[in-house]
């Protein structure tokens, strides 16, 4: 049950009711990450949190933005062009709505209210998440014609260009295309994937934000994907391939000496051996063998920690803690880093002790407490029955 009755909340907002309501998912990754930028191969699933939009035209020719969220409200005349306005959450919105005019949409005037039960800053794809809904509901209202795969693309787009970060395109991906208890496995160089059945068997997913909000996030995160570039770029004097992850561990053994700086031939020999990691994953899901899946996320854990350098005491803490509870198979940090979340695969029927352990390990560690929620996977994004409550 939701905290807020949203038709109601439109209502008190805009004295009448939405003519639509849209939801899309965050995502959590399983397995594959700080790869999708280099051509890698992803297991992002969509979760049941995520943004909530509910939208009815205006005649006023005006964009008027309210979010439960967030104490700013944000309205703009509807105009040619839109540029990046400070750090206000009303830029991803705003950011969709200037692609589909540089596009050549005509749009009309919208009363928009969001509501996100993704916990903010966590690393579980907020931002994803409203932009999808977004330019799926803008897809919808106006009859821009784009696919779905537009609309991922069209959204990382805005991620990229209009709020300056240059992520990969697996989040945007995972939130649209998301399908109830599946994995995708994504191809990030040809966009081609697979929804395969994330069979947990006797474990669930478990998710622990750290509540430490990520600092510095965007500009270290820029700051991988350059030097990722410079070790693909070291790497082309005697290889011809497009990304990192067009070779494996092997081969990246025999080329790595072209790579002079250490700090990039760290960044490089986490992305190959972390593709590498996906597809044994992959095989170990396909058999059911939930504790070769579970070494590897330990695994793939360490090597951000250690080569790629995007965890920290808060994420390592929960990792550190789930390596002594013998009914976790396994866990690592999911998304980006630098704070934000891990998952565990715990065994159900000790969810809550694991809950109550993870959290007194951390507490006394860390100085505060973490929140713990078991996950359900769900669909990506689609139009909701507007009662909305
Ligand atoms: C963020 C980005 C994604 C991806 C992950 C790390 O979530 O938006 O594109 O790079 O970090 O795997």
């Amino acid at each position: 049950m939701m905290k807020y009755n949203l038709q109601q909340e439109f209502y008190k907002l805009y004295k009448k009711e939405a003519d639509n309501a849209y939801f899309s998912p965050g995502r959590v990754n399983l397995i594959g990450e700080h790869i999708d930028y280099n051509g890698g191969l992803v297991m992002p699933c969509a979760i049941t949190f995520g943004t909530y939009l509910l939208v009815s035209p205006n005649e006023d020719g005006i964009f008027r933005f309210s979010s439960l969220n967030f104490e700013d409200k944000y309205e703009v005349p509807l105009q040619q062009h839109y540029q990046k306005n400070g750090n206000g959450w009303f830029n991803f919105p705003i950011g969709v709505i200037e692609h589909f005019l540089k596009d050549g949409h005509e749009l009309g005037g919208l009363d928009m209210l969001y509501f996100g039960d993704i916990p903010i800053s966590s690393g579980l794809s907020s931002s994803a998440s409203i932009e999808v809904v977004t330019a799926y509901a803008l897809n919808d209202l106006f009859s821009a014609g784009y696919s779905k795969l537009d609309l991922v693309k069209l959204s990382k787009s805005v991620e990229n260009n209009f709020i300056g970060v240059n992520s990969g395109i697996m989040d945007q991906f995972a939130v649209t295309f998301g399908e109830k208890n599946k994995a995708l496995m994504l191809n990030c160089d040809t966009l081609d994937y697979q929804a395969v059945d994330s069979n947990l068997g006797e474990y669930v997913l478990a998710i622990i934000n750290t509540n430490k909000p990520r600092q510095l996030a965007e500009s270290k995160y820029n700051e991988r994907v350059q030097e990722c570039k410079e070790a693909l770029t070291a790497l082309q004097q005697e290889l011809n391939i497009n990304h990192l992850c067009d070779i494996d561990s092997a081969s990246f053994e025999k080329h790595q000496h072209l790579i002079t700086n250490p700090v990039v031939l760290k960044r490089a020999k986490h992305v190959i051996e972390e593709n590498d990691r996906v597809k044994l994953a992959a095989k170990a899901l396909a058999g059911n063998n939930l504790d070769k899946f579970g070494r590897l996320m330990y695994a793939s854990h360490d090597s951000l920690r250690d080569l790629y350098e995007v965890s920290g005491a808060e994420l390592d803490a929960v990792v550190e803690y789930s390596q002594t509870n013998p009914n976790v198979a396994g866990a690592r940090m999911t998304g980006a880093g630098f704070g934000g979340c891990a998952i565990a695969l715990v065994k159900g029927d000790t969810f809550d002790e694991y809950s109550k352990a993870v959290t007194e390990y951390y507490t006394s560690k860390i100085g505060y407490a973490p929140s713990v929620y078991s996950s359900s996977i769900g669909n990506g994004v689609g139009l909701l029955s507007v009662a909305v409550n």
